[in-house]
Parts: C-alpha cells; sequence; structure tokens
C-alpha cells in the first residue's frame, strides 16, 4: 500500500475535512463582519464526493478524520457523512471542530452516527466578550451545546480558546477552571494570520508563554507529549487534568505535522498555509478513477514543505480564510 510519507519522512494520517465554508458565527480573527463571499454551492463537494476522497486516504494510511468548517454543523447532511465515514472498511476515528451553536440538538444524532471527539470553540465564557468576538449573541447555545456533548458521552471533549488582546485576555484562568470542573481539556490556541483582510499583527500576539504565565497559580508541570500532537500539553498541579497550548506561531510544530486537509470545494492541501491547492473535485466530476485521484493526494504530500514559516513574521497571509481551508 501507498502511504503519504513526504519527503522529510512524516507519515501523514490525519485528514481534515472542510464540509461547508459558512459560518453562523463570523468571529473577528476569522471572518469580516460582513461581504463574505461564500463558496458557489455547485463547487461544494457532494457528500457521495466527500466520501469518496475520504475512502482513498483511509485506504492509504489515513486513520483519523477531522470534520470542520467553516461550521461544518450548518451543512445538512452531516449526521449521514459523518455516518458514511464511520463505518468505510478501514473504521477511521472521526471527530469534528465545531462552534458548538447547534450541538445540543444535533450531538445525539451525531454519536449514533459514530462521531468519537469534540473540539468546541469557546474563547470566552462573558456574553458581551462572546459578542464582540463572534459579533453573534450564542454564548448561551454554545454553553447548551458543550453540556449535551458531556451528557451524550462523547470523550474526549477539548475546548478551543483563542485569547485577543484588549478582548480575553485576562480569560485564561476563568476558561481553565470552569473546563476542569467539567472534565474537559481546554486548549489556548496563538491566533494564526488567517482572516483575509484580517487584523493580525505580530506585536498584538498572546503568546503561549504569556498564557503560562497567566496561569501560574494551577501549579503547571509539563506533560510528555505524543510528538504528532500540535498541543504542548501541561498537568494542572493535584489533579488529572491537562491543558495545551497550540504555539503555532511562537513555536511552530510543522516537523511532526501528519496532517492533511481537503477544502469544502474539494481541493486536496498539505499545509493550512502556503497557496499550493491540488483539484480533486475536477477530476472527480470529469470521471477520473480512483488511482488519478490518489496521484493527485500523492502529489499534494510530495510538494509539502519542511515548514510553513510562521515564525518569519513577512509571512504571507494565505488567500484564503480559514474558514475556507477547515481548522
Ligand atoms: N487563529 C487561530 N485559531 C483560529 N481559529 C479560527 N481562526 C483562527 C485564527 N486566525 C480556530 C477557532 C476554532 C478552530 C477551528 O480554529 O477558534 O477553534
Ligand atoms: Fe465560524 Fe469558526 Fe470562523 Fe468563528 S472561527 S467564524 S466559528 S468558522
Amino acid at each position: 500500500m501507498t502511504r503519504f510519507v513526504d519527503r522529510f519522512g512524516r507519515e501523514h494520517r490525519d485528514l481534515r475535512v472542510s464540509l461547508i465554508d459558512k459560518c453562523n458565527l463570523r468571529c473577528t480573527y476569522c471572518m469580516p463582519s460582513e461581504h463574505m463571499t461564500w463558496l458557489p454551492s455547485d463547487t461544494l463537494l457532494t457528500a457521495d464526493e466527500i466520501v469518496r476522497v475520504v475512502r482513498i486516504a483511509t485506504d492509504h494510511g489515513i486513520t483519523d478524520v477531522r470534520l470542520t468548517g467553516g461550521e461544518p454543523l450548518v451543512r445538512g447532511d452531516v449526521v449521514d457523512i459523518v455516518h458514511r465515514i464511520a463505518t468505510l472498511p478501514t473504521r477511521p476515528a472521526v471527530a469534528m471542530t465545531t462552534n458548538g451553536v447547534r450541538l445540543a440538538g444535533m450531538v445525539e444524532a451525531l454519536r449514533a452516527a459514530g462521531l468519537q471527539r469534540l473540539n468546541i470553540s469557546l474563547d470566552t465564557l462573558d456574553a458581551r466578550r462572546f459578542l464582540t468576538l463572534t459579533r453573534r449573541n450564542e454564548l448561551h447555545a454554545v454553553l447548551d451545546g458543550i453540556d449535551a456533548a458531556i451528557a451524550a458521552g462523547i470523550r474526549p471533549i477539548k475546548l478551543n480558546a483563542v485569547l485577543v488582546r484588549g478582548v480575553n485576555d485576562d480569560e485564561a484562568p476563568t476558561l481553565l477552571h470552569w473546563a476542569v470542573e467539567r472534565g474537559l481539556e481546554l486548549r489556548f490556541i496563538e491566533e494564526m494570520p488567517l482572516s483575509v483582510g484580517g487584523q493580525w499583527s505580530p506585536d498584538a500576539l498572546v503568546t503561549s508563554d504569556e498564557v503560562v504565565a497567566s496561569l501560574r497559580g494551577f501549579d503547571l508541570q509539563p506533560v510528555d507529549d505524543d510528538p504528532h500532537s500540535p498541543a504542548r500539553r501541561m498537568r494542572i498541579g493535584g489533579t488529572d487534568a491537562t491543558v495545551g497550548f497550540i504555539s503555532s506561531i511562537s513555536r511552530p510544530f510543522c516537523g511532526g505535522c501528519d496532517r492533511l486537509r481537503l477544502t469544502a470545494d474539494g481541493q486536496f492541501r498539505n499545509c493550512l498555509f502556503g497557496r499550493d491547492e491540488y483539484d480533486l473535485r475536477g477530476p472527480m466530476r470529469a470521471g477520473a478513477d480512483d488511482d488519478a485521484l490518489l496521484e493527485r493526494m500523492i502529489a499534494s504530500v510530495q510538494a509539502k514543505r519542511a515548514g510553513h514559516g510562521t515564525d518569519d513574521l513577512s509571512l504571507v497571509e494565505p488567500t484564503r480564510g480559514m474558514h475556507a481551508i477547515g481548522g
């Protein structure tokens, strides 16, 4: 079996699949407030096309599939897609990254369809700050969604928090207390320059080191990490709970990257950053066979660079925002 091993020996096991670029929030670090141009609906992959790409990928070493967006739960056939991926002969582990707004009403069906793990975005517990960060008044819905996911028995559930200077940069201890009480792993993600035309600046970045410093009350102890995990984890003194730090900017983790991506419009990507896309939609719709699609995926893996260079602050923002690439 051909596996997705790149020129640097990295074997790829994780595929992030963006189901849709649309979202029911407008996080400032991800999207402008208005005038979003969405992908034309006829360019979105159908469920059949998504499942086909995932099937080929899992036949070649992908073991973990994470569904993302935009917001994956705004796609009407998401439960069906989860079910069809989870029941592929290779039985990949199916995870999802969601903003949680629609989760409360859907998590039971998602679990029954085979969803195993969840990452839910939660940047603040304050409704006004939530409105500032996401431009929508949905904090209550997200908190209900988290409760429903816990009640449905999904494990693990991780919370993703992005701290933004002057908005929620003082909230790390409050968020961590809240997460630990509920048995959830909180991960702090450094803001990346991913919002097209956004406000990102290295001077405003809230670094992981700064967040660690603000958590000195928790007696954090380093944990030996899975080398492929982007999160550096720390154990909270006197408990089994851990907290993660995803330091994409201050400490890029490209060396252990085992991730590949499929955009909602069928472009295969080897990195969140960079501009290389390998179109699978066109060939699929022109009748390409599985081998031809596999060849394109392998070409993408072979073209993967050693690093994305976010430590180089001259980094050019990607041409598409996070919502169109998939988190
Ligand atoms: N920088 C860091 N994280 C981001 N996310 C979205 N945009 C950015 C960005 N510019 C996060 C969201 C969510 C996940 C999909 O990615 O907060 O948790
Ligand atoms: Fe939506 Fe996620 Fe972007 Fe926020 S970060 S606007 S929840 S896609």
